[in-house]
């Protein structure tokens, strides 16, 4: 594989919060130690239980969450350490979608103006040229002239994540990173979002960092899939290794879910217990407390990353 275009190293991230009744705060470590590479062109999953640090990683990958440790190279440079003019530069290439398109557009804003935004704050186009990319990426995502005359209320929520998407595109960015893009659609209409952003990943040569809890969705348009357990990455390899092959207990668990996309798994694994506390972690191997095969020593010590084939990787005592 290429260099990577996103590079992460030993990130971690965390909330203070109240305690709620019992006053004080408490510390929430939702990023526990990331490493991970993206490559230039491919789309990446995100995968793991609601509340692991999906959408903490994509927002600090932008800078709209601050690590407490760690790096983050893109391209190669430090984007920690980017002065407010690189970073501009940098926001110009890395856009998010959200999941909820309802929330994430302007309600009392057109179409037209909601595309014209980014461009006036991020470029030095004329007027002309922002006219023309306005349409010309509307356009791109299905959406037709009329449309821009449009406030959002007037759209189904389909419609309105197409905006959302041309609003990201609109800067012609290289790296999207797509925050359950479709989970808060109507099921009908997710395969055609699905199948927007397919075919502007490949149009546009974009680099997608997708996070979605939909396993058949990582199956239909992922390149690689990252597990992630407790602010950690448990597991990570090709769609094919981690369907076919999975390694960590985890990810065998999370699979065993969805029956119908992994053949050789026919049985479902009960975890036991709930997820912990990401203000109180577990010792040792943070999945211990629900692992169906825990040993004596996944309670005192956390394994390391290993190597089992090529790209694939996973955290767990049962390969290293
Ligand atoms: N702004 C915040 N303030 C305090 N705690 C937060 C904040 N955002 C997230 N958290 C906590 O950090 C942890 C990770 O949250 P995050 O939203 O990254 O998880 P997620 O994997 O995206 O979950 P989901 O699948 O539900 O979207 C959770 O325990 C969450 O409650
Ligand atoms: S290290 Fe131990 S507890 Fe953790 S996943 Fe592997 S077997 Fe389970
Ligand atoms: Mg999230």
């Amino acid at each position: 594989m290429s260099e990577p275009l996103v590079k992460i190293r030993n990130l971690y991230a965390e909330y203070k919060t109240d305690k709620g009744v019992f006053g004080g705060t408490q510390t929430i470590h939702a990023l526990n130690g990331i490493d991970l590479d993206i490559y230039k062109g491919e789309i990446l999953a995100l995968a793991g239980e609601s509340g692991c640090g999906k959408s903490t990683l994509a927002k600090t990958l932008i800078k709209l969450e601050t690590p407490s440790k760690g790096e983050i190279f893109y391209n190669g440079e430090n984007i920690l350490k980017k002065n407010p003019v690189q970073m501009k530069a940098f926001r110009r290439k890395a856009q998010m979608i959200f999941q909820n398109p309802y929330a994430s557009l302007d309600p009392k804003m057109k179409i037209y103006d909601t595309l014209k935004e980014p461009l006036k704050i991020n470029t030095d186009l004329t007027d002309e040229e922002i006219d023309r990319r306005v349409v010309v990426t509307a356009g791109n995502t299905g959406l037709d002239r009329d449309c821009l005359k449009l406030y959002p209320h007037e759209f189904s929520g389909g419609q309105r994540q197409r905006i959302a998407i041309a609003r990201a595109l609109v800067l012609n960015p290289e790296f999207v990173l797509a925050d359950e893009p479709v989970s808060a659609l109507d099921v009908s209409i997710q395969a055609q979002i699905l199948n927007l952003l397919k075919d502007l990943k490949e149009n546009f040569d974009l680099t997608f960092l997708l996070i979605t809890h939909d396993m058949s969705v990582i199956k239909y348009l992922a390149d690689r899939v990252a597990i992630m357990y407790l602010g950690e990455i448990v597991e990570i390899g090709t769609v094919d290794e981690i369907f076919n092959t999975p390694k960590h207990p985890y990810t065998k668990a999370l699979l065993s879910a969805v029956p119908q996309i992994n053949n050789q798994q026919k049985e479902k694994i009960l975890l036991q217990g709930d997820l912990p506390s990401p203000a109180n972690l577990p010792t040792g191997c943070k999945f211990h407390t629900r692992c169906p095969q825990v040993m004596l020593k996944c309670k005192e010590e956390c394994p390391e990353t290993s190597n089992i084939d090529n790209n694939h990787c996973v955290k767990c005592f049962l390969y290293n």
